[in-house]
């Protein structure tokens, strides 16, 4: 039985038709059923919280596969997964890092993604750490800024970096939890192509056929929204302020062959991402 964290989320939802596809024994864990709804009926539903560890243990049980993801910050959730995976005798743990623990210095938001491999590694149970960069997905949170002001904040200028497909993250976890062999291994995976703000942002005005124009921030503050449009806690802004700079600097701008090595196929594009997600850019009654 493979259990599914995360399950409706970006990577969540794709990993799981993933697993239904290969007709794989599933579980996934919710926070509220109705979220489930449009994912596959095959999939037994768990009700718990990572926040709350007494509900971990039904929900654990019986299974022997573990797709580990915990949003935010901090390394509660995922010491509360470990300790139930512990008790239910997992025997193979995929864990949703980032690939910025590989960054020398270590932001903040790799410092919490480091801890959480820590707690990993000395739970003994084999793993598998997925460290992908940042997500196509990211481009939603644009959303405000371009359907109320037909504009996107860029907090990164001539940074680069190369965004993938949660699709492709969920590609690779369904061959690592399904497959044989990856136990131990450290993934790093980007997208294909390397984008500044700016040219994502163009590819999404060409997909809608609309022009959207791009502005730099001038506050830590837009800087923030341009992540998280209704603000986050002050440690996690801290945080994406100073992943920012480190964009800016254009230290994440590279690509690894990961994806392709390990899926036989390229990556997807950023426009057929767009070309997927473009009802969502458009102002209702307009393109
Ligand atoms: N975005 C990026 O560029 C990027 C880059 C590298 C790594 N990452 C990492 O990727 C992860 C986010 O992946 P994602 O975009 O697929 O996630 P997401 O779309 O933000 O979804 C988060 C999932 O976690 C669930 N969840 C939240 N709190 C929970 C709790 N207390 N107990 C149980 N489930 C809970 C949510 O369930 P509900 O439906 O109940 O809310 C949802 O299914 C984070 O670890 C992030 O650090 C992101």
């Amino acid at each position: 039985m493979i259990l599914v964290t995360g399950a409706t989320g970006n990577i969540g939802r794709e990993l799981t038709r993933e697993l239904d596809a290969r007709r794989a024994p599933l579980r996934l864990l919710v926070r509220d059923r109705a979220r489930a709804a449009g994912l596959p009926d095959r999939a037994e539903r768990a009700v718990g919280d990572l926040g709350e560890p007494s509900t971990l243990t039904p929900a654990f049980d019986g299974v022997d596969k573990l797709f580990l993801l915990t949003q935010g910050i901090g390394t509660d959730h995922t010491a509360a997964a470990i300790g139930a995976a512990q008790a239910a005798g997992v025997s193979h743990i995929v864990h949703l890092s980032s690939l910025h623990v590989t960054l020398d210095p270590a932001p903040a938001m790799a410092r919490w993604h480091h801890e959480r491999e820590e707690i990993v590694r000395a739970s003994g149970i084999p793993a598998t750490l997925l460290r992908p960069g940042g997500f196509m997905t990211n481009a939603l949170d644009w959303l405000p800024t371009i359907l109320e002001g037909n504009h996107v904040l860029d907090p990164v200028g001539p940074g680069r970096y190369a965004p993938i497909d949660p699709a492709d993250i969920a590609a690779v976890a369904a061959l690592v939890l399904t497959g044989a062999g990856h136990e131990g291994k450290e993934y790093v995976l980007t997208g294909g192509e390397t984008f500044t703000v700016t040219e994502q942002v163009r590819i999404i005005s060409e997909t809608i056929g609309r022009d959207i124009e791009v502005r730099e921030v001038t506050t830590p503050d837009e800087a923030v929204r341009f992540r998280f449009p209704n603000g986050a806690p002050q440690a996690l802004a801290d945080a994406i302020t100073e992943g920012f700079h480190l964009m800016r600097a254009d230290t994440v701008g590279y690509r690894t062959d990961t994806v392709e090595r390990l899926l036989g196929r390229k990556p997807r594009t950023f426009a057929d991402w767009c070309a997927r997600n473009a009802d969502a850019f458009r102002r209702h009654g307009t393109t």
